[in-house]
């Protein structure tokens, strides 16, 4: 999950990293309000950022410098409802706008490839590290952090050193680095991004910009976590499926996919989205694991986000027998389709059911034999994976 700007600081300053003393505005008044509230605490120049989960939202015109709190109500009213790469701007942070000596870039991450924690550290800061990375690849740093050792205030110096930044800078900086370590450990992170950090003329060091990425594998020990979604960003279908315990993701094709085990439904979309190029270009509408031992409750769930979906013509359900046998989940399919049908929910489109594995046959008998006339079987995967194209294509 990621977090807005305006989080992130709030996080960074609960662990005692220096950032912009700001509040988040939704309307231009409440910008201007929090504009004065500043202004009473000395700050009369303050910036204005839009609060999205993009990058880039300087260049799109979208953090701008407002000199009095009627400036600031005026730069609110043209940020607030801007869109920044498809996301719109529902929220900007006002906060105090610093004087800048020097940017910096700094970032903590999660190096998957080699099985590592990464610090990238740059005196070229502000501007996209990718960037500075392609062209001017000495001036960024890159030390590995290992897991148990992590980062001490040497360690941070190190870091600061290795990127360049001048000697004003380095105490201040190994001080805030030390302290980010922990947000990046503490609150089970995968990455935590300060660009720019930032020398200020009377030389202190501090975080302008905040981007952290938190592991959701972690949600169990992060209790506070939960609070920090964006309910309002999140597909409405995805919450829903969120809600029953279910893990879906939606796509933007036609064809709803419900399977048993992530590997199983990993390669039916594959397979889905091949076969579909013969029906002109028929996709999977979704990723729907619904695990082992599927219950029938677990299967109406399942089906019921899929059908909730208007964009899905065709249901494709997958089913490996391991563990749960056939025959239960072919009942389940069954108790499913009674339980919608009893949820008001009737099932108006196409299913396609492959099972093999444990006990196939027996499940396949009670299919026939449940005799839903939305239902067919089809025996492999391939076969069946066409036959739902086809069909989501003749629902189109
Ligand atoms: N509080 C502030 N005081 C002075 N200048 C600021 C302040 N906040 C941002 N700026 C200036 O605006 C620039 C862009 O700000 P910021 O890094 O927050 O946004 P961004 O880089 O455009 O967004 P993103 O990091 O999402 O791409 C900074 O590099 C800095 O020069
Ligand atoms: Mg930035």
């Amino acid at each position: 999950m990621d977090l807005f700007e305006h989080q992130a600081k709030e996080l960074f300053a609960e662990y005692g990293v220096p950032v912009p003393a700001g509040k988040i505005a939704k309307t231009p008044e409440e910008a201007r309000a929090i504009a004065e509230e500043l202004a009473a605490a000395g700050t009369s120049r303050v910036v204005v950022k839009a609060q999205v989960k993009a990058g880039g939202r300087g260049k799109a015109g979208g953090v701008k410098l407002a000199d009095s709190p009627a400036d600031a109500e005026d730069k609110a009213r043209q940020i607030l409802g801007m869109d920044i790469k498809g996301h719109t701007v529902h929220k900007v942070l006002v906060e105090e706008a610093s004087a800048i000596a020097q940017e910096y870039y700094f970032s903590f991450l999660l190096d998957r490839a080699n099985r590592t924690f990464l610090s990238i550290c740059s005196v070229e800061g502000g501007m996209e590290i990718e960037e500075v990375a392609a062209t001017k690849p000495d001036a960024v740093a890159q030390i590995p952090i290992a897991a148990l050792d992590g980062v001490d205030r040497a360690k941070a110096r190190e870091i600061a050193t290795a990127g360049r930044l001048p000697q004003e800078a380095i105490e201040g900086a190994a001080e805030l680095i030390e302290r980010l370590w922990a947000v990046f450990v503490d609150e089970d992170a995968t990455l935590v991004e300060v660009n720019p950090l930032i020398l200020t003329k009377d030389g202190q060091v501090k975080a302008l910009d905040g981007k952290v990425t938190l592991d959701e594998n972690a949600a169990f020990r992060q209790a506070e976590h939960e609070a920090l979604e964006d309910s309002a960003a999140a597909d409405p279908l995805e919450a829903k499926a969120k809600a029953k315990d279910l893990n879906y993701v939606k796509l933007d094709g036609s064809v709803g996919i419900i399977g048993n085990g992530a590997g199983l439904v990993m390669s039916t979309l594959d397979v889905v989205a091949y076969a579909g190029e013969q029906f002109g270009g028929q996709k999977p509408a979704n990723f729907l694991d619904i695990g082992g031992g599927a219950s029938a409750e677990v299967m109406a769930n399942g089906m019921e986000i899929v059908l909730g979906d208007p964009a899905v013509k065709s249901v494709f359900i997958n089913v490996f027998g391991g563990i749960t046998s056939g025959d239960a989940v072919a009942n389940g399919i069954v108790q499913a389709v009674k339980l919608l049908g009893e949820r008001g929910e009737t099932v108006d489109r196409p299913i396609v059911v492959r099972l093999d594995g444990n006990n196939a046959e027996e499940g396949r008998r009670i299919l026939n034999e449940a005799g839903i006339s939305v239902l067919e079987q089809v025996d492999t995967m391939d076969e069946a994976a066409r036959r739902a194209a086809e069909l989501a294509s003749a629902g189109v």
